[in-house]
C-alpha cells in the first residue's frame, strides 16, 4: 500500500529533454514483442510517430447521435483519409467493409446509457478481438469514481493480460466523470495509471500544462476531441496537443458533426503529420469545403 501521507505532486517534467524512442518510433514500445509492434506500426505512422484515429463508438453509449445515424452514408466515405478506426465490434462487423484494410481500436468494453461514461465490468472475449483482426484494445478507465474506479481498473488489467498474450496493443481511455476537474493533474493522475497498469496507448483530453501529461506518461497520448467546437478551433487543439506532446488524435464529433467531415478529417490531418498550424489547417479546411 502506497504511502499517501506524504503525497508530493511531480514538480520536475523534464520538458526540456526529448523523450527517447530507443529506436522504435512508439513511445515506451521498444521493447515490446514482434507482433505488438507490427500493430503498433499500424496505427502510428512510422515517418511521423503520430496517427489521426476516426473514433465512431458513440453509439454505444449515446445512439445514433448527430454525424453517426448512418454509418454507411457517414463514416465510409471518411475512411481513406484516416490511420485507425475506432469502433465498437457491431458497427465493425455489420457496417465497416473488410477490405478497408485500416487498423482497428476495438472498443472492447460496455457502457450504459445510464451512467453514460462509465462502464461496467464487461471486457470482449479475446477470441473475438483476433477473429476480427483488431490492432488494438480500448477499455475504459474511471479514475476517481468511486464506483467504477477499481472495476475499471481491473477490466484494463485483464485487457493487458489477454493482449500481451497474444500481441495486441490496449488503449487506456481515461472518463471524466461529471465531478472531476479537467486540468492537467487529473489527467496526469488517470494516464499515468493507465500507462503503469499496462496500456500501451493513453487517450485522454488536452487540457492547460497537457505538456506535463503527456511528459509523465511514459506511452503515447492521443487526445479525445470532446464536443464539437467551430472548425478552426478544433484545429487549433489538435496543434497545441501535438506541439505539447500528444501522438495524434482519436477524434470523433469534430469530425463527423463538421459542417464537411471529408474536409475536416484532411485537415487534421495535415495538422498532425505535416505540421500545418491552424490558420494553414483551416484554409485547408475551407480549401477543401469549397472545393466539394
Ligand atoms: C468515449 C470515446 C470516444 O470515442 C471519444 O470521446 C472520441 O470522440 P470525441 O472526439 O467525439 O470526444 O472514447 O469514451
Amino acid at each position: 500500500m502506497a504511502d499517501l501521507d506524504d503525497l508530493r505532486e511531480g514538480r520536475d517534467f523534464g520538458l526540456e529533454v526529448a523523450a527517447g524512442n530507443q529506436g522504435y518510433h512508439v513511445k515506451g514500445a521498444a521493447h515490446l514483442p514482434w507482433g505488438m509492434k507490427d500493430r503498433l506500426s499500424r496505427i502510428f505512422n512510422p515517418k511521423t510517430g503520430r496517427t489521426v484515429m476516426l473514433a465512431f463508438d458513440h453509439g454505444f453509449i449515446m445512439g445514433p447521435t448527430s454525424g453517426l445515424e448512418r454509418i454507411d452514408l457517414n463514416i465510409i466515405p471518411l475512411i481513406q483519409y484516416a490511420d485507425c478506426l475506432m469502433c465498437t465490434r457491431g458497427i465493425l462487423q455489420s457496417v465497416i467493409p473488410p477490405d478497408t484494410n485500416k487498423p482497428v481500436c476495438l472498443r472492447s468494453d460496455a457502457g450504459t446509457t445510464i451512467l453514460t461514461e462509465l462502464n461496467d465490468n464487461v471486457l470482449i472475449d479475446i477470441e473475438d478481438a483476433i477473429r476480427l483482426n483488431v490492432s488494438a484494445m480500448a477499455v475504459m478507465l474511471s479514475i476517481g469514481d468511486p464506483d467504477f474506479e477499481a472495476k475499471t481498473i481491473a477490466n484494463l488489467y485483464k485487457a493487458v493480460d489477454l493482449g500481451s498474450r497474444y500481441g495486441i496493443p490496449v488503449m487506456g481511455v481515461t472518463a471524466v466523470g461529471k465531478q472531476m476537474v479537467r486540468d492537467a493533474r487529473y489527467f496526469g493522475l488517470a494516464s499515468r495509471i493507465c500507462a503503469e497498469n499496462g496500456a500501451n496507448i493513453v487517450k485522454t483530453y488536452y487540457c492547460e500544462g497537457f505538456e506535463k501529461v503527456a511528459a509523465a506518461c511514459p506511452v503515447p497520448v492521443v487526445i479525445a476531441g470532446g464536443k464539437k467546437l467551430p472548425e478552426k478551433e478544433a484545429l487549433e487543439l489538435c496543434y497545441k496537443a501535438v506541439n505539447d506532446g500528444a501522438s495524434g488524435v482519436d477524434m470523433g464529433r469534430n469530425v463527423f458533426q463538421s459542417a464537411s467531415p471529408a474536409a475536416m478529417i484532411q485537415a487534421i490531418h495535415a495538422v498532425v503529420h505535416d505540421g500545418l498550424n491552424p490558420e494553414q489547417g483551416y484554409g485547408l479546411f475551407n480549401d477543401l469545403l469549397n472545393s466539394d
